[in-house]
C-alpha cells in the first residue's frame, strides 16, 4: 500500500535520504535523486538564522523542482522563533516542513533545540503545535528514542506529536546520550509502529547500510519506510540497490568504476554550479574518498584531488581514475 504524507504519495515502502548538515545539499541530493530516493530533506536550518536573514540559513532554503517531494528541516529552542521560521521556510515552496528533535550536539545553535526537547515533552508538543498551525504544508518530525537510557519516551512522544497534527515521524534508534555510538536499536520503533493509536507513517532510521539489512529490518521492525544517512555518502547507489531488491528480489551489481567517476563528476559539477567555483571545489574534497572507497591505491589520487584548485585539472584526475581502474576492472 502506498505511504502518504498529507497529499504526497510516496509509493510503497519509501526510502528517505536523511537530513545531514554539510552533506545533504542540492548537489548531493541531485545524485541521490538520480538513484531513486523517494523523499529528501534539506540540511537542518536554524530558525534563528532564518529570522535574522542569515545568508547561510537562507541558502539552505534553495530547492529545485526535480527534487520533489522535498522537506525543509528546521530546528530551534524558542517557540515564537520556530513559528516565524516555519512561515519563512514555507514560502520557499517545499512539500513539507520537518522539525529536528534529534540533534545531539551541545553547541550554540543546538542549545535548547534538537534532541534537548526530548527532556521537555510539553514544550516539544507546544512547539510542534505552533509549527503545524503556522503552515499550510504537512509537518513531519525527526527525533531519537529519548534523552538517555532512563528516558526512552518515544512511545509517548509519538502519540502526543500525532495529536497535535504531525503527519509522519522518523525515528533514529538511538538516544541523545548515545550520540552516534553503539548500535541503533529499532525495537522501540516497532513498538511505536504497533501502537494501535498511531495512524501516521513511521520511518526507521539508524545504521542501515546494506540491501540485506534494509530487507531484514523492514520485516523485523514493521516500519513504513527507511531513512538512510551515512551509508549514502559517496554511495547514492544504495537507494537504487535496495529498491531493485524490493521490486525484483534480486541483487543489483554495485557501480562500475566508470559509474563512480561519472556520479562523482556530476556531484562536483553541481557543486560548482550551486556554490561557485571556489567553495564548490573546496567542499567537494570531503566526498572523494567516499566515492572510491575500497579501491586499492586510491590514496595517491585522493591526495591530488584534495589539493587541486583548478576545475579542469580535477576533471583530468577523474578521467585518469576512470582509465586507470577501468583497465584493472577488466584485467
Ligand atoms: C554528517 C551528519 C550530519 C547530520 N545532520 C543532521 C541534520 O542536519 N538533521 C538531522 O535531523 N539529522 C542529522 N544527522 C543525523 C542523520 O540524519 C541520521 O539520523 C543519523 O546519521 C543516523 O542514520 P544513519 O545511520 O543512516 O546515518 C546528521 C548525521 C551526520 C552523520
Amino acid at each position: 500500500m502506498a505511504v502518504r504524507i498529507g497529499n504526497i504519495d510516496l509509493g510503497e515502502f519509501p526510502l528517505l535520504l536523511a537530513p545531514m548538515e554539510d552533506v545533504s545539499d542540492p548537489p548531493f541530493r541531485f545524485v541521490c535523486k538520480q538513484n531513486g530516493v523517494d523523499l529528501m530533506y534539506t540540511e537542518f536550518i536554524s530558525s534563528e538564522g532564518l529570522i535574522r536573514d542569515a545568508a547561510k540559513s537562507r541558502q539552505k532554503l534553495d530547492i529545485f523542482e526535480y527534487e520533489r517531494p522535498i522537506g525543509i528541516q528546521i530546528f530551534g529552542s524558542d517557540i515564537d522563533t520556530m513559528r516565524e521560521a516555519t512561515q519563512i521556510a514555507s514560502q520557499a515552496g517545499p512539500d513539507l516542513i520537518d522539525i529536528n528533535y534529534g540533534c545531539p550536539v551541545k553547541n550554540v545553535a543546538c542549545r535548547g533545540a534538537g534532541a534537548s526537547l526530548l527532556q521537555d515533552i510539553d514544550k516539544m508538543t507546544a512547539m510542534t503545535k505552533a509549527v503545524v498551525e503556522a503552515t499550510h504544508l504537512p509537518v513531519t518530525v525527526k527525533t531519537r528514542l529519548g534523552w538517555d537510557d532512563n528516558t526512552k519516551n518515544i512511545y509517548e512522544v509519538a502519540e502526543r506529536l500525532q495529536d497535535v497534527g504531525i503527519q509522519a515521524l522518523s525515528i533514529h534508534g538511538r538516544t541523545r546520550s548515545q550520540m552516534y555510538k553503539g548500535q541503533a536499536d529499532w525495537r522501540l520503533i516497532r513498538e511505536v509502529r504497533r501502537n494501535p493509536r498511531i495512524r501516521i507513517p513511521i520511518f526507521g532510521n539508524g545504521d542501515v547500510d546494506s540491501v540485506e539489512k534494509a530487507a531484514a529490518w523492514r520485516m523485523e521492525y514493521e516500519v513504513d519506510g527507511i531513512m538512510i544517512g551515512r551509508a549514502s555518502i559517496g554511495y547514492p547507489w544504495i537507494f537504487r540497490e535496495i529498491k531493485h531488491f524490493f521490486q525484483t528480489g534480486e541483487y543489483l551489481p554495485g557501480p562500475t568504476i566508470a559509474e563512480r567517476v561519472s556520479v562523482c563528476r556530476t556531484h562536483f559539477e553541481k557543486s560548482i554550479q550551486w556554490k561557485g567555483e571556489k567553495t564548490g571545489v573546496f567542499e567537494m574534497r570531503r566526498h572523494y574518498a567516499n566515492y572510491f572507497k575500497g579501491i586499492p591505491h586510491f590514496k595517491e589520487y585522493r591526495t591530488r584531488l584534495v589539493s587541486l584548485t583548478d576545475v579542469a585539472e580535477i576533471h583530468a584526475v577523474l578521467d585518469e581514475i576512470g582509465e586507470q581502474f577501468a583497465m584493472e576492472e577488466v584485467a
